[in-house]
């Protein structure tokens, strides 16, 4: 079956207006199939300049995080309520930069896809392993460990809207990719595992690969059978860099 091919990018906390308008005007004019989606995920306070900068319907915004609450006394966090209604209809959710240095265990993690989910925003859920679980040869567990708590949130059904994002920690933003032979057996992994739950589900499931991806990598990465795109970190602030990955798919 065709699943959805997705290529996401994550500015983490980099860009300013002019990057908005350079990389909205590069991307606009790109045709792009008809189950591809653009995901352009900006630092929170530019959504809502890349949203109405938008005029191709095959691109979105998406968030880099959202509190796991409606709203209330949470100073410096950003609702989901809120980005529904700025139109923006992603979330990164669990990505290893918060998970590391902004205590999101996996079970908050779970939380925050559970609330987006609520409140109809597309969680893109992010999980991979250090460069030390892969020698000790944790990496399924560690995955697991890492999906198993938002299974047992939301539901194996609810994934029919979740997009899960494979970045092992050691690919991203070292320059070291993991080569498309590992990338894809641990997507079968991955798959595998949710298909564990529901094997009509894992099917239908986008399983991005992520990890210092560029314009030279992505065609071999995005060739594989379970690979469904990318999500995008350093190359996605460059355009024509960009505009060759997505695509690549
Ligand atoms: P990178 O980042 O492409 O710069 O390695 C990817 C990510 O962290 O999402």
């Amino acid at each position: 079956m065709s699943r959805q091919t997705i290529v996401a990018a994550n500015w983490k906390m980099n860009g300013n207006s002019d990057l908005v308008t350079e990389i909205l005007s590069g991307l606009n004019e790109q045709r792009f199939s008809d189950n591809h989606q653009v995901v352009i995920c900006p630092p929170a306070p530019y959504l809502a300049a890349v949203q109405s900068a938008i005029t191709n319907s095959k691109i979105a915004t998406g968030a880099q995080n959202i509190n796991e609450n409606e709203k209330g006394a949470y100073t410096g966090e950003i609702s989901a309520l809120m980005l529904k209604d700025l139109q923006v209809q992603y979330a990164i959710l669990g990505h290893s930069e918060r998970r590391a240095m902004f205590h999101d265990s996996s079970e908050l993690v779970a939380e925050k896809v559970a609330y987006a989910l609520a409140s109809g925003l597309k969680p893109i859920l992010c999980i991979g392993e250090t460069e030390e679980e892969r020698e000790a040869g944790e990496t399924e567990s560690r995955l697991t460990s890492q999906l198993a708590p938002v299974i047992a949130k939301v539901g194996i059904e609810k994934f029919k809207d979740v997009v899960v994002a494979y970045e092992p920690v050691w690919a991203i933003g070292t320059g070291k990719t993991a080569s498309a032979e590992i990338a894809q057996q641990t997507h079968e992994f991955i798959r595998g595992y949710l298909a564990s739950f529901d094997a009509d589900v894992a099917q239908t499931v986008p399983l991005l690969y992520g990890g210092s991806v560029n314009a030279k990598n992505c065609e071999e990465l995005f060739a594989q059978a379970d690979i469904d795109g990318g999500l995008i970190g350093g190359a996605s602030l460059k355009i024509e860099e960009f505009k060759k990955i997505c695509q690549a798919v």
